[in-house]
């Protein structure tokens, strides 16, 4: 299992989707950079987030805040006092650990004695203005909706909303991780989608249950199998801070059931804190009632490159040895990728780069699909070679031109799925494309 995790880590280098950050310097620790297809992948997912969380919910509404904000938030939302981990280090290799991540007492890498636990703080630190003294400390945030609290009442206002009403936001958060690992499972730096749900407390629980629903099932309709996603109740002894009850999403990860998205009952506690410390009316009026009060906060919270690591493990495969083509003589990886998260969604190819008609044919029918859809021109290399290059990334579909082209107007069209080839009409393929992505 650990080997498959080399694996992918190989492809995602290999193929542009992951690199090192700072490799030339030696790497910088747990800092990754997202290559061409990585960002590709990546803003897929957060495309799919945004269409099935905002987009579609006409009763969410997305906003986009700054990473540094006011000090005092942190605070109100009570980070700046619990907002740490249990560390303790190993006598013997010094190596530094989660007290969560213990099994025996003894350090799980050497054996040796450990110190007593201690608590480390998860917030980055840095300061603003020329002088770094106490009154310039700022901290770079570790969760994004903090902000979304803060603009609850702005976006009642200005936006003419009632209750229940969802504020979405997609960026950048940090921690200053004491054990990152797993590649980019656990870094210092990420991306969060978050949503928060403001809603009746009589009917958050209602809501509880329909988020984690929806949630659930978003990972299945991007392809992830049923066995490799389930729902784990956080006990009361471990929830965060701010939660009265959580539901963690975990993934099957090639190193075990690990959570790649948190679905928390934040009750008032964010609203009311923020009312005591900013000394600021945050309750919501009802339009209808006149009746006042703080709305409970249901919240969905999920991390872009844990899901995307767990997607991009989903879909590796390795198939070969008689199976599938004639021409594939070993194992190849195959990345089923949903055609809704895969970089491209079509891949066209030239049969011959040097046959200047089927090049402008091909070139044609690329600057026609390019419009609407994640096309790649690819006219290096055997057909057979193209196709495996684009099975490794999860390309769905590849079409071929070839010299009956030039004759009838038709082309392969190569499911990787199936691996069969159809000879379709070049008129057709928009269709063809748009039923295989939608
Ligand atoms: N606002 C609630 C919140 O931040 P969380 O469970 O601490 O909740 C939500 O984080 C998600 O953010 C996690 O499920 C995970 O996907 C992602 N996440 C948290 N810490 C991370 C880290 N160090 N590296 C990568 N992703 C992380």
């Amino acid at each position: 299992m650990k080997d498959l995790m080399e694996k992918i880590i190989s492809l995602a280098k290999r193929r542009g989707f992951i690199f090192s950050d700072s490799e030339i310097y030696g790497g910088f620790s747990a800092a990754y950079d997202f290559g061409p297809l990585g960002t590709a992948l990546k803003n897929n997912i957060k495309e799919e987030w945004r269409k099935s969380t905002v987009s579609q919910n006409s009763s969410v509404l997305e906003i986009d805040t700054p990473v540094i904000i006011h000090p005092r938030v942190w605070e109100a939302s009570g980070h700046l006092n619990h907002f740490s981990d249990k560390l303790v280090e190993c006598k013997q290799c010094h190596r530094r650990f989660k007290e969560e991540e213990i099994k025996n007492g003894r350090c799980p890498l050497c054996g040796g004695e450990l110190t007593t636990p201690r608590a480390f703080h998860l917030m980055m630190k840095s300061f603003v203005g020329p002088v770094e003294d106490e009154q310039s400390v700022v901290y770079l945030r570790p969760e994004t909706c903090q902000s979304i609290f803060l603009n609850f009442k702005n976006i009642v206002q200005s936006m003419r909303r009632s209750l229940p009403l969802g504020i979405a936001q997609i960026g950048k958060a940090f921690r200053n991780e004491i054990n990152p690992k797993n590649f980019i499972f656990r870094t210092r730096e990420f991306e969060q989608m978050e949503m928060e749900w403001f809603c009746r407390e009589d009917e958050a629980e209602k809501w509880f249950e329909y988020w984690k629903t929806q949630r659930k099932q978003w990972y299945l309709d991007l392809g992830i199998k049923p066995e490799n996603i389930r729902l784990s109740e956080t006990p009361k002894e471990k929830l965060a801070h701010y939660a009265k009850k959580a539901v963690d999403i975990e993934y099957h990860f090639p190193f075990g059931w690990q959570e790649i998205e948190g679905i928390h009952y934040r009750g008032e506690y964010d609203l009311k804190n923020h009312m005591e410390h900013s000394h600021h009316d945050l309750a919501y009026r009802d339009p209808v009632t006149q009746s006042k009060f703080i709305p409970h906060v249901v919240e969905v919270s999920a991390g872009v490159e844990r899901t995307l690591l767990a997607f991009l493990t989903d879909a590796y495969d390795e198939i070969g040895g008689g199976r599938g083509e004639a021409s594939r003589q070993k194992e190849e990886v195959m990345v089923h990728l949903s055609p809704k998260l895969a970089p491209f969604q079509v891949a066209v190819f030239p049969l011959l780069k040097k046959e200047a008609k089927i090049v402008k044919q091909a070139q044609d029918i690329f600057q026609k699909l390019i419009g609407s859809f994640r096309v790649s021109y690819d006219a290096s290399g055997s057909i057979g070679r193209r196709y495996r290059r684009h099975d490794e990334i999860g390309t769905p579909l590849a079409i071929t031109i070839d010299f009956q082209t030039l004759e009838d107007q038709t082309v392969t069209c190569r499911d990787r799925e199936t691996m069969k080839q159809i000879r379709v009409k070049i008129s057709e393929l928009p269709e063809i494309i748009s039923k295989l992505v939608n």
